[in-house]
């Protein structure tokens, strides 16, 4: 008997109420994959991933209706996801077959039995079901013996050359569970890669497990053991892992969890040489890409630039041309240019009591530039405070009549 007591309130009356859909509908639903791993483990579950072998439409409707909530439908995969306020998320699903085609192909599906659809995972820990009614567990792969050894473990040899993105998994669900890869499945792995199955799947689906292993609070030692594998050589060439380098990107995300993690870790990786063919089927905006290329590319430019500029105005001209991922890796990683960049946040909050009508002349884009070169002038000690109003309406018509005479 699995012991559903730790979980979260919000997670046992999910529970109790997919109990209640199934009697209501007299179907057997089971918890599967994820979600009994980490029941096993007493770490948290997020999302419930139920199976069925019964119709799980009208399960999934049934249990929508207990919790007043939606059902989203995915008929591809025999799939619908239930949701409601205040309640996790809940996957309701078919139990299937898979059969893959190909090697790297989307698996075509088949409805089956619960056995089926545990023997068509990735490995042995995300292989478990428990009986929702009963509590029973069924585990017909050794998957509560792999958790007790710490194990991540493939299924059957053909494995990652079926659905490579197990590579990555693999190697993320180790490192997030503080788990070894069972040395023959390291193997497998590392002959797979080796004889090019990442090929086999698309640029776009390797960024999606690479963000994935990004969103982890372990990303670095992740995306290292991704590098030093070789997992990442087919979007981005050869490259040598920097892990103390991901390690000060970790930091600074922890630091400002504003910052983009996902551009910052890209442009870890990337660093000394990136270039936009490196992002392919990322699906970066054009803007976070420029981002990633001026981090990757110039650091040390931008760096040089600090060390020359003679002013505090001539500093503050540089660090405006920066994103603040950018700024991060400066004061990381410039020790010298921590205070500047630091100076140069105070600059961004700094405000001055002057407004564009105190300067009594028509509007226009000379108003607004002319109240920001007076800011930058108070903020640097170019002029006193006092003065402020005085320099900005002479700023102001010097720019006007500029713009003029250019007209
Ligand atoms: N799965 C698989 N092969 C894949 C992806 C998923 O066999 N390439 C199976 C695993 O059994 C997994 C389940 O589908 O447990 C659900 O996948 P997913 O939600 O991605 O992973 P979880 O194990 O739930 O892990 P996480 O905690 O990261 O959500």
């Amino acid at each position: 008997m699995i012991d559903f007591s730790h979980l979260s309130n919000s997670h046992r009356r999910a529970m109790e109420l997919v109990r209640e859909a199934a009697r209501e509908k007299n179907c057997r639903p089971y918890l599967v994959g994820g979600p009994v791993r980490d029941l096993l483990l007493e770490r948290a579950v997020v999302d419930i991933d139920i199976a069925v072998e019964e119709d799980s439409s009208a399960l999934a409707r049934a249990l929508a209706k207990l919790m007043s909530g939606r059902v989203k439908s995915f008929p591809q995969f025999l799939t619908y996801k239930v949701t409601a306020d205040q309640m996790p998320e809940i996957d309701i699903a078919t139990a299937r077959k898979e059969r893959y085609r190909s090697p790297g192909a989307l698996p075509s599906v088949t409805p089956g039995h619960l056995r089926d659809d545990l023997l068509r995972r990735d490995f042995s820990i995300n292989a478990m079901a428990v009986d929702v009614v009963e509590g029973a567990l069924h585990d017909p792969t050794g998957g509560e013996a792999d958790l007790r050894a710490r194990l991540v473990r493939v299924l059957h040899d053909q494995s990652f050359i079926d659905d490579p993105t197990r590579i990555y998994r693999a190697i993320r669900l180790a490192s997030r569970l503080g788990f070894s890869i069972e040395p023959h499945t390291g193997e497998l792995m590392r002959n797979a890669i080796t004889s090019g199955a990442l090929i086999t799947i698309s640029k776009e689906r390797i960024w999606r497990e690479l963000f994935l292993a990004m969103d982890e609070g372990g990303a670095p030692a992740i995306l290292t053991a991704f590098l030093t594998q070789g997992a990442l050589d087919v979007l981005f060439g050869k490259r040598t892992a920097d892990p103390a380098r991901l390690e000060s990107a970790r930091e600074q995300i922890e630091r400002n969890p504003e910052l983009d993690r996902h551009v910052l870790y890209t442009a870890t990786l990337l660093r000394g040489d990136a270039s936009p063919v490196d992002l392919e089927g990322s699906g970066f905006s054009q803007k976070r890409a420029r981002n990633i290329v001026q981090i990757a590319n110039e650091l040390g430019r931008f760096a040089d630039a600090l060390l020359e500029a003679k002013t505090e105005r001539q500093r503050l001209r540089v660090l405006k041309h920066a994103s603040p991922e950018m700024l991060g890796v400066l004061a990381a990683t410039q020790p010298a240019e921590s205070r500047h960049v630091e100076r140069f946040h105070e600059y961004q909050n700094f405000k001055l009591p002057l407004r564009g009508n105190d300067l009594e002349m028509p509007g226009g884009p000379h108003v607004s530039r002319a109240l920001e070169r007076t800011r930058e002038a108070v903020f640097t000690g170019e002029i006193p405070a006092e003065h402020a109003r005085e320099f900005a309406r002479e700023t102001a018509l010097r720019y006007l009549k500029r713009e003029e005479a250019k007209s």
